[in-house]
C-alpha cells in the first residue's frame, strides 16, 4: 500500500475519506441500540438526507449493508413472483437488476440495451410501458458508473407514473453530486450508496421510500428479517429502536460528510461536479481520448469513462501509472472491462486540483507507453477550464 503522500484516489468509488470524516469517527464509543443520544443523530441524518435528496414528504432509512443490499431490499420488498419488471438496460448495473428481479422469481423486460453510450430514450420506455400494461415496476440507474452514463430519470419516472409503474432508481453514484428530487419527481424508491459522491466509508445503504410504495410493501408482504421495509417503519418509527445494530461509526461518518455538502451548499456543489465533467471532457480532447458516452450531457458530472486506444493494455496503463505516478484509476466491468478507463470526480474529486493530478498521471502513462501526447496540452486544457 502506498503512503498517503504518495498517492490519489481517483476511483468512481470507493472515494477517499476526508480528514473531517475520519475525525468523526473517533469517538467515545456507545451502545447505538441504547444511547438516545446515537438516535438522535441517525434521525438527523435522515433528515439531511431529505434535503439532499428533496424527500422531504418521504421516509429514509439508513441500512447497514452496501447498495447492492439496498437494490436488492427494493425488489424484495415490491414484487411478488410473477410479476413483470421493466429494466432500463443500458448499463452494467442497468442490467444488473434484472439478475435480482429474476432471483425473486420475477419476469424482467429488459429495454434500452442496445445503446450503452447514450442515456436512456424516454419514447422507448413509453412504448415499452404502452405495451406491457401488466408490468408494474421499472428500474433504472440514474449514473451508471460503469459507463459513465447518466438517465434522465426525471422523464422515465413521470412517464411511469402516468402507467401507474412505481419507479426503482438505483442513485449510488450520484447523490451529492447531481441533483436529485425524489419527491417532485415522483419516485417510488431510491437506493444510494455512502462510499462514491458522500466521501463517506463504504457499509451503508441510503433508502428513500415515498407515500405511495407502502401500500404496495404491505401487499407483497415481503417476508424477509434484514431488508424488511415494513420492520424498519414498525420498529424505528412506531417504537424508535433499531432492527437490529446500527455501525455507529459509519453513521457519525455519513452525518460529517452531509455537513460538509450541505455547508458548501447544494447549488455549488452541483456545479462543481457539472466544472470537473467539462474539465474533464477538455482534457480527453486534448489527449484524441474517446469519452465511452456519446455526448457530454449523457455523462455523469460525477465520472468520466474513456476508451482507451487499441494498442494500449487497459490494466496495464492502470498499474503503471498508480506505481509510477500514484494515481490510482478503475477499470470497468462487464462488456466495458479492458476496453475503458474510468476518472471519477465525485465529491472532494470534482475540484482542479484533483483533475489535473489525474490527468498529468494518465497522460504521462500514455506518453510513456509510446504515444503522442503532450502533458503541458492536457495541464493548460484543464486550467483553461477553471479560468
Ligand atoms: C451504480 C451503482 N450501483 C450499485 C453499486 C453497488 O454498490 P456497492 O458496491 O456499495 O454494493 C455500484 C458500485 O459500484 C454502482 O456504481
Amino acid at each position: 500500500m502506498k503512503f498517503y503522500t504518495d498517492r490519489l484516489i481517483m476511483t468512481p468509488g470507493p472515494t477517499e475519506i476526508p480528514l473531517r470524516v475520519k475525525k468523526a469517527m473517533i469517538r467515545e464509543t456507545t451502545n447505538p441500540d441504547l444511547d438516545p443520544s446515537f438516535l438522535e443523530l441517525y434521525n438527523n441524518v435522515r433528515g439531511k438526507l431529505q434535503k439532499l435528496l428533496n424527500a422531504e414528504k418521504s421516509h429514509i432509512y439508513v441500512m447497514a449493508g452496501e447498495a447492492i443490499m439496498g437494490l436488492e431490499a427494493s425488489i424484495a420488498n415490491t414484487m411478488k413472483p410473477g410479476d413483470k419488471v421493466i429494466v432500463v438496460a443500458n448499463g452494467v448495473f442497468g442490467e444488473g437488476f434484472a439478475d435480482i428481479v429474476k432471483a425473486y422469481g420475477g419476469k424482467p423486460l429488459l429495454i434500452a440495451g442496445e445503446n450503452w453510450r447514450g442515456g436512456v430514450d424516454v419514447g422507448e420506455v413509453e412504448r415499452a410501458l404502452e405495451k406491457n400494461r401488466d408490468a408494474s415496476i421499472l428500474t433504472i440507474v440514474h449514473c451508471d458508473t460503469p459507463s459513465a452514463i447518466l438517465n434522465d430519470v426525471r422523464s422515465v419516472a413521470k412517464i411511469a407514473r402516468d402507467f401507474g409503474v412505481i419507479t426503482i432508481v438505483d442513485a449510488v453514484s450520484t447523490i451529492g453530486g447531481v441533483p436529485v428530487e425524489f419527491d417532485n419527481w415522483g419516485l417510488d424508491i431510491l437506493i444510494g450508496g455512502s462510499q462514491k459522491v458522500l466521501n463517506a466509508p463504504p457499509g451503508l445503504t441510503v433508502i428513500a421510500l415515498s407515500d405511495d410504495v407502502w401500500e404496495r410493501v404491505e401487499r407483497v408482504n415481503y417476508t424477509g428479517l434484514y431488508m424488511s421495509f415494513k420492520l424498519w417503519r414498525d420498529m424505528l418509527d412506531v417504537k424508535n429502536v433499531f432492527p437490529y445494530t446500527m455501525p455507529d461509526v459509519l453513521v457519525y461518518a455519513l452525518d460529517e460528510a452531509l455537513n460538509i455538502i450541505l455547508e458548501e451548499g447544494l447549488e455549488q456543489v452541483y456545479s462543481r461536479h457539472l466544472k470537473a465533467r467539462e474539465a474533464s471532457w477538455r482534457a480527453l480532447e486534448t489527449l484524441n481520448l474517446e469519452p465511452y458516452p456519446s455526448s457530454l450531457e449523457h455523462s455523469s458530472p460525477t465520472v468520466s469513462a474513456i476508451i482507451v486506444p487499441q494498442r494500449v493494455s487497459e490494466r496495464k496503463l492502470r498499474d503503471y501509472i498508480w506505481v509510477k505516478y500514484g494515481v490510482l484509476l478503475a477499470g470497468s466491468w462487464g462488456r466495458l472491462e479492458g476496453m475503458v478507463i474510468r476518472v471519477g470526480h465525485m465529491g472532494l474529486q470534482a475540484s482542479r486540483t484533483h483533475l489535473l493530478k489525474a490527468y498529468t498521471a494518465l497522460a504521462r502513462g500514455l506518453k510513456d507507453m509510446g504515444l503522442e501526447v503532450s502533458v503541458s496540452k492536457v495541464v493548460d486544457a484543464i486550467e483553461n477550464a477553471y479560468t
